[in-house]
């Protein structure tokens, strides 16, 4: 079967590899119909991940139709619809009795490494290194599904593809990222990133009952979208003054009430000297992340505010200021998203029109394009917002 391979930094290909089969009774195999490019897959194309193999699949939301079901599988049969979440979950564990599905204490299958680099281990995620458990992704035109009675979302049929494949990520990771706000009617939400985790960050913002949303990048077809949505932007690259005194300008002096970095480990800034640090030290191997979107989401909180980070990081993060966090009482959230927590929620407001999450898509090509594509969505070439992959 065709699938896309990691073959090192800025190195993806599509292989031909061998089919899987089912390896445990609680496993289905799915004939993937639609997959997608996460910006956590950029991190591992672009080498931030010291875990990552060559020949590891990868690919992280996607969805299929069931076509082999293991003999334990009491929830899936032959011929279902489902989105797989990005998280492996067992569901027995104590954290999975919790509702902390991300961090399942049984379905990574290379907890030493996670054990190392985070003290605990965390749990298995699809196509996405031997640091969570070696799993093959789903930018494949079959994937095995562990524990397959757990996560996966049954899709009925009147739903598209298109509509209902955002529910394995991007759409509850917006979502618990604005949930972890515990937004009130008044409240001013920044966020910083407006790829698409920010952009359904945007959306759940408002849909959880913000007031105003301050949507900040430097890409404009990414800040018109935010607009589009109802959100007052700033392009980093245009302002003169800094992100923050555009912020206080913007809110009366008094800040954001709330703020989102949705943009992870490799945020960039023009010409500010903290960036061009990060950038220095993660490209020779004295730094991992390069933070910059944290730090200013930290200073522009307003005092007794909530700090959410969806964003993904990677190790040890530099120069955050701590001492504002905790000087002015902030509360930070953070977290790979508890998605079974959402999956059924979101699913009924997609099914009753509260949102489309196709508004998202801005390409739709097939798996052996994936190559090309990852560097399109990488670059930001050809207004390319989110990329959508079919078999
Ligand atoms: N927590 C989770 O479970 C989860 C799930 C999915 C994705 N993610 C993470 O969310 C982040 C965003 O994902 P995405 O798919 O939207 O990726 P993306 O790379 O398309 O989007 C990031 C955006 O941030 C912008 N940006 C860069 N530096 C900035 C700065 N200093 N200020 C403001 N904006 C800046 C970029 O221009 C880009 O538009 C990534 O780190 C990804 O790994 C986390
Ligand atoms: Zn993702
Ligand atoms: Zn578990």
């Amino acid at each position: 079967m065709k699938a896309l391979c990691w073959h090192g930094k800025g190195d993806i290909r599509c292989d031909s590899v061998p089919e899987p089969q089912i390896e445990d009774g609680r496993d289905v195999i799915i004939k993937m119909t639609a997959c997608a490019i996460c910006g956590s897959d950029l991190h591992l194309m672009d080498g931030y991940n010291p875990f990552m193999e060559k020949g590891d699949i990868l690919g992280h939301e996607f969805m299929g139709e069931v076509v082999d079901v293991g003999r334990d599988n009491k929830k899936l049969k032959v011929g279902d619809r489902v989105v797989v979440p990005f998280t492996i979950c067992c569901g027995e564990c104590q954290q999975c009795l919790r509702g902390n599905w991300s961090v399942c204490e049984r379905s990574n299958r290379t907890p030493e490494n996670a054990t190392k680099a985070f003290g605990y281990s965390t749990a298995g995620l699809f196509g996405y290194s031997h640091l969570t458990g070696a799993y093959a992704g789903g930018q494949a035109e079959f994937v095995r599904v562990p524990y397959a009675d757990v996560s996966p979302v049954i899709i009925p049929n009147g739903m598209s593809d298109e509509q209902a494949l955002f529910l394995g990520d991007i759409f509850p990771t917006g979502w618990m990222a604005a949930a972890n706000c515990e937004i009130e009617p008044t409240d001013i939400v920044a966020i910083w990133g407006c790829g698409p985790v920010g952009q359904f960050c945007i959306k759940s913002a408002f849909m959880q009952g913000a007031e105003r949303v301050i949507a900040i990048d430097n890409v404009p077809e990414r800040l018109a979208l935010a607009q589009a949505t109802g959100a007052e932007i700033i392009n980093f690259d245009e302002i003169d003054g800094t992100v923050l005194d555009y912020i206080k300008d913007m809110t009366n002096g008094y800040g954001a009430d709330k703020c989102i970095d949705a943009v992870g480990a490799e945020s960039h800034a023009t010409a500010s000297f903290d960036a061009i640090v990060d950038k220095v030290k993660a490209a020779t191997l004295l730094g991992t992340d390069r933070p910059h979107a944290l730090r200013t989401a930290i200073m522009a909180c307003r005092p007794g505010g909530i700090v959410s980070v969806p964003g993904v990081y990677g190790g040890f993060l530099d120069k955050i200021p701590f001492g504002a966090a905790m000087n002015k009482g902030l509360t930070i959230r953070t977290g790979q998203t508890h998605v079974n927590r959402y999956s059924l929620d979101l699913l009924r407001r997609i099914e009753d029109g509260e949102i489309d999450p196709s508004f998202i898509i801005t390409h739709r090509a097939k798996l052996e394009d994936g190559p090309e594509l990852y560097k399109t969505f990488r670059n930001k070439k050809d207004e390319c917002i989110k990329v959508v992959l079919t078999a």
